[in-house]
C-alpha cells in the first residue's frame, strides 16, 4: 500500500465527484495488454448493442436500457417515441396524483403506495425508495412474494382506502405478482373498496396483466418494451413510475445515469470505469467468477444495493452455456449489506477465515448534512464510519484480500443514477469478456416450470385424497407419481388444514387423509 499505488490506480470522474480506486486489487501493469483483442470485443459488443443489434440472441431482442436516459441514442423514432411519451404521461399522471386530481373514490388524496412486482420489477423501486425516497408524500409498500403470511403483514399495516397499488410485470404473467395483485384486490374488497379505481400497471401492452387491467377498469396503464430487460429496467417506466409517485427527482437520476453511460462509452479502459470493472472482476476470478464479490456500503441507505446488485450480476451472468453453445457455468456470486454493521457479523471470515472473495466498497464522503455532534472529543459519528470502512479496507488487504472502492459525494438520485448506470454497463461489458449472453435467464424460466409441476400435482393428490388413511406411497402409485414428490405434497395440505397427517415411524409411514 503506498500513496503513489493509491494515485495511479485511481479513476477520477471529477465533474462526477466520483473516484474508482483499484489500488487493492494488485491487477498486473500488463492487464490492459494482456486483454487487448478481448477489450476490442467488448468495445464492438457494446457499440453494437447500442445501436440496437439484437444483443440479446436467445431471446431475439434489443437491449436498450442506454436509451432510456440518452433516447437521441435510440436505434428509430419509434423506439425514442416509446420512451418520451411514458415519460411526459407518468409525470403528468403523478402531479395530478400529487394535486388530488387523481384522488380515491371518496375523493381523499392517495397517501400510500402498494407496489407489486418480483425480480426486476422490484428490486430498483426498493432500492430507490430505500435510497432517496425518505420525502416521498406517499409512503411506500411492497408485495414481493407469494409468501401469504408476508402479504397479510404487509396489507395489516395499510390504510387500503388511501392506497393507491401500483402492479408492476413486464411479461404480465408472473405467477407471484398475479397473486399479490388477487391477495391486494380480496383485501380491498373485504375493506368494501373497489381495487380497480385504485389500482395502476406497468406492463406490456398485450400482456395478462395489462388485459385484466382493462377489464377491470383500473385508472391507468403504462407500458413496459420488449427491449427493456426485467434487471435492467429501472430506468424505465417499472421505475420511473413509482419515482414520480414518491416525487423522488427522476430527471436527475436520468442525467446521472446518462452521465456514467457517456464515461462507460469510451474505448480506453484506462478512461473508462465500467471497463476497469469488468477487467479487475475477470483477473479475480480467473475469468470464471472463482472469486465472490462482497459489496458493502457504508451509509444505511445503499443497504439494498447489494440486493439490487445480487439480482442485476447473479440473474446476468450466471449462465450454463457461453454464446458459442459450451458449457462454462458462469456467474460471480454477489452478497452484502452495509458496513459498519458487517464488521459485527460475518467481516471476521472476510479478514481471517476461508478466502473466496473480494470486496467492492463504497465510500459516500459527507456522513449527514447538518453539523454532527462530538461523540468523544474530535470525534463524530461519520469519522467512525469513515475510520471503520478505512480500517477494514486495509485490514483486508494486509491478509491479503482484495478489494475495490468506489466513492460518491453522497447519496442522490443524481448519484444513484451514476452507480445504477456503472454496475449496468460492467455487467455488459463483463459478459463480453466471458462470452455469455447477459440478457436471458433461462433458470428462472426452469424454476417457473419446475413450480406448475409441482403445482400440477398437488391439484391430483387433493383431488384423491380419501377418508382413508393412505400413506404417501399408496397414494403416489394410484395416481402415477413419484412417491417423495407425494409426501411433499401431503405434508403441504396438512400443513394447511386440506389434509390429516397421522406421523408414525418415519415418513414413508406416516399415513394420510381428508
Ligand atoms: O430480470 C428479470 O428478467 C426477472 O428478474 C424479472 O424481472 C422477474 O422475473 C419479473 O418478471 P416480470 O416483470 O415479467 O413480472
Amino acid at each position: 500500500m503506498s500513496f503513489s499505488n493509491y494515485s495511479s490506480h485511481l479513476l477520477r470522474y471529477a465533474d462526477l465527484g466520483f473516484t474508482l480506486d483499484l489500488s487493492l486489487m494488485d491487477l498486473p501493469a500488463s492487464l490492459h495488454a494482456d486483454m487487448a483483442d478481448k477489450i476490442s470485443r467488448a468495445n464492438r459488443d457494446r457499440k453494437a448493442l447500442e445501436s440496437g443489434a439484437i444483443a440479446n440472441p436467445d431471446e431475439g431482442r434489443m437491449v436498450g436500457h442506454y436509451w432510456l436516459r440518452n433516447p437521441a441514442l435510440a436505434p428509430n423514432d419509434e423506439i425514442r417515441k416509446q420512451i418520451t411519451e411514458p415519460l411526459i404521461a407518468l409525470k403528468a399522471f403523478a402531479s395530478k396524483v400529487h394535486s388530488g386530481e387523481i384522488a380515491t373514490p371518496s375523493g381523499e388524496k392517495f397517501d400510500t403506495l402498494l407496489i407489486i412486482g418480483i425480480g426486476g420489477s422490484a428490486l430498483g423501486p426498493q432500492l430507490i425508495y430505500d435510497a432517496v425516497g425518505a420525502n416521498s408524500p406517499l409512503r411506500t409498500h411492497f408485495l414481493d412474494n407469494t409468501d401469504p403470511a408476508g402479504i397479510d403483514r404487509t396489507l395489516a399495516g395499510l390504510d387500503l382506502s388511501r392506497t393507491l397499488a401500483v402492479v408492476i410485470s413486464k411479461s404480465g404473467g408472473t405467477p407471484e405478482t398475479r397473486n399479490g395483485m388477487l391477495e391486494a384486490k380480496t383485501a380491498f374488497e373485504r375493506a368494501g373498496l373497489n381495487f380497480a379505481k385504485q389500482a395502476i400497471a406497468v406492463t406490456r401492452d398485450d400482456s395478462k396483466l395489462y388485459k385484466f387491467a382493462k377489464q377491470e377498469g383500473f385508472i391507468t396503464t403504462f407500458p413496459m418494451e420488449d427491449w427493456v430487460g426485467g434487471r435492467t429496467s429501472v430506468l424505465s417506466t417499472v421505475g420511473l413510475v413509482p419515482m414520480a409517485l414518491q416525487g423522488i427527482d427522476l430527471d436527475a437520476m436520468l442525467a446521472g445515469a446518462k452521465a456514467m453511460d457517456e464515461k462507460t462509452r469510451r474505448d480506453d479502459p484506462a478512461q473508462n470505469a465500467a471497463l476497469q470493472l469488468a477487467l479487475a472482476w475477470h483477473h479475480e476470478g480467473n475469468g470464471k467468477g472463482e472469486k465472490d464479490m462482497v459489496v458493502l456500503p457504508y451509509k444505511d441507505s445503499l443497504v439494498l444495493f447489494s440486493k439490487y446488485l445480487q439480482q442485476l450480476i447473479m440473474e446476468s451472468l450466471g449462465k450454463e452455456k457461453d454464446l458459442d453453445g459450451n458449457t462454462v457455468h458462469q456467474g460471480i456470486a454477489v452478497y452484502g449489506n452495509k458496513g459498519s454493521t458487517d464488521q459485527h457479523a460475518y467481516v471476521q471470515q472476510l479478514r481471517d477465515g476461508v478466502h473466496n472473495f473480494f470486496a467492492t466498497f463504497i465510500e459516500v464522503r459527507q456522513g449527514r448534512e447538518g453539523d454532527s455532534i462530538e461523540v468523544e472529543p474530535g470525534n463524530t459519528s461519520g469519522d467512525f464510519l469513515q475510520g471503520f470502512f478505512r480500517g477494514t479496507r486495509k485490514a483486508l488487504y494486509e491478509s491479503g484480500r482484495h478489494s475495490i472502492t468506489i466513492s460518491i459525494p453522497e447519496v442522490t438520485p443524481f448519484t444513484l443514477g451514476l452507480l445504477i448506470a456503472l454496475f449496468e454497463r460492467t455487467v455488459s461489458l463483463y459478459a463480453s469478456l466471458v462470452n455469455i449472453n447477459a440478457y436471458h435467464q433461462p433458470g428462472v424460466e426452469a424454476g417457473k416450470a419446475a413450480a406448475g409441476i409441482f403445482l400440477d400435482l398437488l391439484a391430483k393428490v387433493r383431488a384423491h385424497l380419501s377418508a382413508t388413511p393412505k400413506t404417501a406411497e399408496t397414494l403416489a402409485a394410484e395416481i402415477s407419481a413419484d412417491p417423495e414428490d407425494t409426501y411433499h405434497c401431503l405434508t403441504h395440505l396438512a400443513a394447511n388444514r386440506q389434509a390429516r397427517q397421522t406421523q408414525a415411524s418415519s415418513p414413508t409411514a406416516d399415513t394420510f387423509s381428508r
